[in-house]
């Protein structure tokens, strides 16, 4: 390990002076700084502990209540209690498991020691968010992760259209995020209150997509037992999601094609008309102009629904936004599951060197995938999918990458740090036009840092202002602002 950590403080109280002793020997050997205390001294200081990390204690008289009142004095982060010893009889299992993180037997050793604390800090970092995001929205909470300047540009585009009444069509690979667009734009709308309804044309069969979208009456179709709503009067005054566009049947593109020219649509066995009012936002993974000459997808609907295109870009162009997204799905996770995970620098770099076809999808399975086989631990290059392992399975990148190391769930980390030694592609590459490539990157990057001020994105790269000025203008580079 290179640098120092930070020493992280530990409470031990026990009546053994030996085991004790023992214990402040093992945590200084990993970087945490311990206090020893007595019981008695313990019950008069209660207010005194959320200093520490972690406090680890051997069983007392009256233990499950004195964690209560331990709980209820640090309500926003109470520090995190291992118990010492073999687990006590005489408190019930799901007590032991309300009131402590773990049991230390007192053969103890480093690995398992490091290991219960770690669990500890990362079921802290779950209890604070808990707290402060469970007033939160939950619309809000799914909100659009990144720092990369195509997702700047995307939720731009969302400030800018969500209060029009423009319809917008997303566009974009599978797992992209289109959907969590297409929710952003409803939610910054003024139709904010009303239903967003989404339905996904693709996966509806033909001849129910009619009813599905318009509703029919009673006995209007074999099986059509009584009248039904559909998603357009159930989006009434709010949006309606039409996702997989490009997979809805020609006859419905004709159909859709009249609501949006009328505002007004029939139900399926009726001749009365609906007036709709009524967001439409569209979306789809294929190519529409391809669809178009193909004779699949009519020309007249695309330029109906193309009012204003959203391209989400896919997650292997944006690599530097990994760190994040990765914080964002661990804290929804611990939010949604109560469970949580952390990953070495090694296990990160690997994940923004890999390709990433199912894109955000693909990420947030594996995250829960990680939280499931290693709930609170710490994940390693060889405990991800070989495909996603540089070298071939299980081997570590980084030998210092250990489980101290860990990553810890809150930072926010450049892509440049982990990806630090470039390959040469197999069929060579124009070096000019590479470095010119990163070099580009580099400035757009530090005049999204420093929200366009040319000053003090110089500063930021170590060159004079001037020079920066004549590289934008060399290389057509825009400020963050102007950028539209
Ligand atoms: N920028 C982002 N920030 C946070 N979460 C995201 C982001 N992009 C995508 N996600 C998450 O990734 C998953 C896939 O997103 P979404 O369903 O919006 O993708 P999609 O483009 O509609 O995919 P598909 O084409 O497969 O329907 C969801 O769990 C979503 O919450
Ligand atoms: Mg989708």
């Amino acid at each position: 390990m290179s640098a120092k950590k930070e020493a992280k403080k530990v409470l031990i109280v026990d009546a053994d002076a030996d085991n004790s002793l023992r214990l402040t020997h093992q945590l200084e050997f990993i970087d945490h700084e311990s206090k020893v205390l007595s019981s008695h001294e313990l019950l008069d200081s209660l207010g005194d502990l959320a200093d520490y990390q972690a406090i680890l204690i051997a069983n007392f008289h009256g233990i499950v209540d004195w964690a209560k009142k331990l709980t209820a004095k640090h309500e926003d982060c109470p520090p995190m209690v291992l118990m010492l010893g073999n687990q006590p009889a005489d408190i019930s299992q799901p007590e032991i498991e309300e009131t402590f993180i773990g049991c230390l037997k007192s053969d103890v050793r480093y690995g398992l020691l490091s290991d219960l604390l770690h669990r500890a800090d990362v079921r802290g970092t779950a209890t604070t968010v808990v707290n402060k995001e469970g007033t939160q929205n939950p619309e809000l909470f799914r909100s659009l992760v990144g720092n990369s300047r195509a997702i700047v540009r995307v939720r731009k585009m969302i400030d800018q259209v969500a209060p029009t009444e423009a319809t917008v069509l997303i566009l974009g690979e599978s797992g992209t995020g289109k959907e969590v667009v297409a929710r952003n734009i409803h939610y910054y709308s003024n139709r904010r209150n009303k239903p967003f309804v989404p339905i996904n044309c693709g996966a509806i069969p033909s001849e129910l997509l009619e009813s599905e979208l318009f509703g029919h009456e009673k006995g209007s179709f074999t099986g059509a037992i009584g009248a039904r709503e559909g998603r357009f009067e159930l989006a009434e005054g709010g949006t309606i999601f039409l996702d997989e566009i490009g997979d809805m049947p020609l006859t419905m593109q004709v159909k859709l094609l009249r609501v949006i020219q009328e505002r007004s649509f029939e139900r399926v066995g009726s001749n009365k008309s609906i007036k709709s009012d009524v967001r439409l936002v569209a979306a789809t993974h294929r190519n529409l102009e391809e669809l178009i000459e193909k004779g699949t997808f009519r020309e007249d609907l695309y330029y109906r629904l193309n009012v204003f295109p959203v391209e989400m870009p896919p997650l292997n162009s944006r690599a530097e936004d990994l760190p994040l997204l990765v914080n964002e799905l661990i804290t929804r996770l611990e939010h949604e599951k109560k469970s949580s995970v952390r990953l070495t620098p090694a296990a990160m770099m690997a994940l923004c060197n890999y390709d990433w076809p199912g894109n955000v999808r693909e990420l947030a399975n594996l995250m829960e995938r990680l939280t499931i086989l290693h709930p609170y631990g710490v994940v390693d290059v060889g405990d991800l999918p070989p495909k996603m392992a540089p070298h071939g399975r299980g081997q570590s990148t980084d030998d210092s990458a250990s489980e101290e190391t860990a990553l810890p769930l809150v930072q926010g980390m450049p892509a440049a740090q982990y990806n630090n030694k470039p390959r040469l592609p197999r069929d060579g590459l124009d070096l000019k036009q590479h470095l010119t490539e990163i070099e580009i990157s580099l400035i757009e990057q530090a005049l999204d840092e420093c929200s366009g001020v040319v000053a003090h994105a110089a500063n930021r790269l170590k060159i004079r202002r001037t020079t920066l000025v004549e590289k934008m203008r060399k290389y057509n580079i825009q400020r963050p602002e102007e950028v539209s």
